[in-house]
């Protein structure tokens, strides 16, 4: 951990929605927060570092580049880290479309965004994360098996499942450090529409209370933002 700092986060996808707010509540609690951005346009993450100064440090990532996270791991080799975070995610176009309708195209984009790539980031980086800290990823309420029983969005809902099943398998591999896929449930963000029944500002403090609390609680679980465990 940073001299001054309660801790230190690595956060993959923190240039805006539920990630940059995770990034602003982290700072709030007196945390070190390692954020990424895509590319070199300016985002809100930039705006928080202007506040915060040395509280905030962006690095660049696009998580469904292999050279990028080779450059990440480079940099960030030697570093500690209490908790690694992957937040970035992304939604089909058409929520609508049927998995037999999707195109190749855009099926492969999101599943390699949502499935592949966290799980080559968690697995490049792992060892920069504290055993005592902890691995979380966001995955959705969409990804449990068992709470399908309505059907839709069904190419987002197959990439966080079998997201949840790469957590399981790595989870088999990698015993004795606290694992999290947390589901945030359905928030009004760029991803989850005007619709969404739910806040930012609601939600992004429970999910930091209950990423903190399990630190160094070994295993994997599947929690909502209350932290209950979602059905797999
Ligand atoms: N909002 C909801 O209702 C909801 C519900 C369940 C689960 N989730 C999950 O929560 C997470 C955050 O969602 P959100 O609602 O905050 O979405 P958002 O506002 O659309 O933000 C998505 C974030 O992911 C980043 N990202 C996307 N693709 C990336 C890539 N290839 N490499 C690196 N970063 C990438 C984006 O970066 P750029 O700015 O560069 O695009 C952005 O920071 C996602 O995993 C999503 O599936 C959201």
């Amino acid at each position: 951990m940073t001299l001054g700092f309660k801790g230190d986060i690595l956060l993959i996808g923190a240039s805006r929605g539920l990630g940059l707010a995770m990034a602003s509540e982290f700072v709030s609690r007196g945390w070190r927060v390692t954020g990424t951005v895509r590319g070199t346009k300016r985002t809100g993450l930039q705006d928080l570092q202007d506040q915060q100064g040395e509280a905030v440090e962006i690095v660049e990532l696009d998580m469904t580049r292999i050279e990028d996270i080779t450059a990440l791991h480079e940099k960030l080799e030697g570093r500690r880290f209490d908790m690694l975070f992957v937040n970035a995610g992304i939604a089909n176009a058409n929520p609508e479309e049927t998995i037999g309708a999707v195109s190749t195209e855009e099926f492969v984009r999101v599943m390699v965004t949502n499935a592949l790539s966290p799980m080559r980031v968690v697995e490049r980086l792992d060892h920069l994360v504290a055993p005592e800290g902890l691995i979380g990823v966001m995955t959705s309420g969409q990804g449990s098996i068992t709470n399908n029983v309505k059907g839709g969005r069904e190419v987002y809902r197959g990439s966080k499942a079998a997201l949840n099943q790469y957590m399981r398998s790595y989870a088999a591999r990698e015993t004795g450090r606290a694992l999290r896929l947390v589901a945030p449930g359905w928030i009004r963000t760029d991803l989850g529409g005007p619709d969404a029944p739910f806040t930012i500002e609601e939600t992004v403090p429970k999910i930091v209370d209950l990423l903190i609390g399990d630190m160094g609680k070994p295993g994997l679980r599947y929690l909502d933002r209350e932290g209950k465990d979602v059905p797999w």
